[in-house]
């Protein structure tokens, strides 16, 4: 049975999905792509459906698979699924296009990001609540990190301790979300992005292991050994 989203939710979650998943090889669409005999989508948006303050879920699929998108996701969650661009930022734009009147928090949540915890989902709209206009959630580099030339040769270290790795789901004020995009002219491949280039503080709040992004092949075979154990 279809699991009704909490009508006096404030947070409108958006799923850009449309990514054809080049990285992780020749297949379907990422987000049509199996975890656990399931597709990525369905795991990340079961997560989503999940936290309690999420009132509205809108998808962006790619043009082929949004008909099965929504095939896939009706028996888990009321889910409205709209098609993607052709670039992420084009899909978020499509998904917040289709948000209705009434949540005034809006989270972007990479379907990638497969096993994101519903705590996550939580914290990140806390903090908007609480009067943060952005908010992501990141974790600290563990890597040591050098810039390089085109030519692989070191040119210098990175001080990393002022570094942070950055996960999804982001959270806006929707007004903040909504004018970062009326404006966006360079694609980035976030949407605190666009919001920091208007000069909008971005808050970080503490991301989760289990909100990796996946990626490639490896990613893929983490997630599967993670799954049993992911909350
Ligand atoms: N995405 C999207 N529309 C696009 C490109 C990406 O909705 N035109 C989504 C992806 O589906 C993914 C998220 O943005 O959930 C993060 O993108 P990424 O991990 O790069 O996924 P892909 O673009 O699918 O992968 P690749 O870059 O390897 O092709
Ligand atoms: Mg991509």
């Amino acid at each position: 049975m279809t699991a009704q989203l909490n009508p006096r939710g404030d947070v409108a979650v958006l799923v850009p999905a449309a990514g054809a998943g080049v990285r992780l090889g020749p297949g379907r669409p990422k987000a049509l792509r199996p975890l656990a005999g399931e597709p990525l989508l369905v795991h990340a948006v079961r997560r989503i459906a999940a936290a309690p303050s999420v009132r509205t879920i809108v998808v962006a699929a790619p043009a082929a698979e949004a008909a099965g998108a929504a095939a896939l996701l009706a028996p888990i969650t009321e889910v409205t699924v709209v098609v993607g661009g052709a670039t992420r930022q084009e899909s978020v734009a499509a998904a917040l296009a289709a948000v209705p009147a009434g949540p005034e928090i809006i989270l972007v949540h990479d379907a990638a990001r497969a096993l994101a915890p519903s705590a996550l989902v939580e914290s990140v709209a806390a903090a908007v609540r609480s009067g943060r206009d952005a908010v992501i959630p990141v974790l600290p580099v563990v890597d040591t990190v050098k810039q390089v030339t085109d030519g692989e040769l070191v040119v210098g270290t990175v001080d990393r301790s002022a570094l942070r790795a950055v996960q999804t789901p982001q959270g806006f004020r929707r007004a903040v979300l909504a004018a970062a995009h009326a404006e966006a002219v360079d694609p980035l491949t976030d949407d605190a992005g666009l919001v920091e280039k208007r000069g909008v503080p971005v808050h970080c709040v503490p991301g989760s292991e289990y909100a990796l992004k996946i990626t490639r092949p490896f990613d893929l075979a983490l997630a599967e050994h993670l799954l049993g154990t992911a909350p």
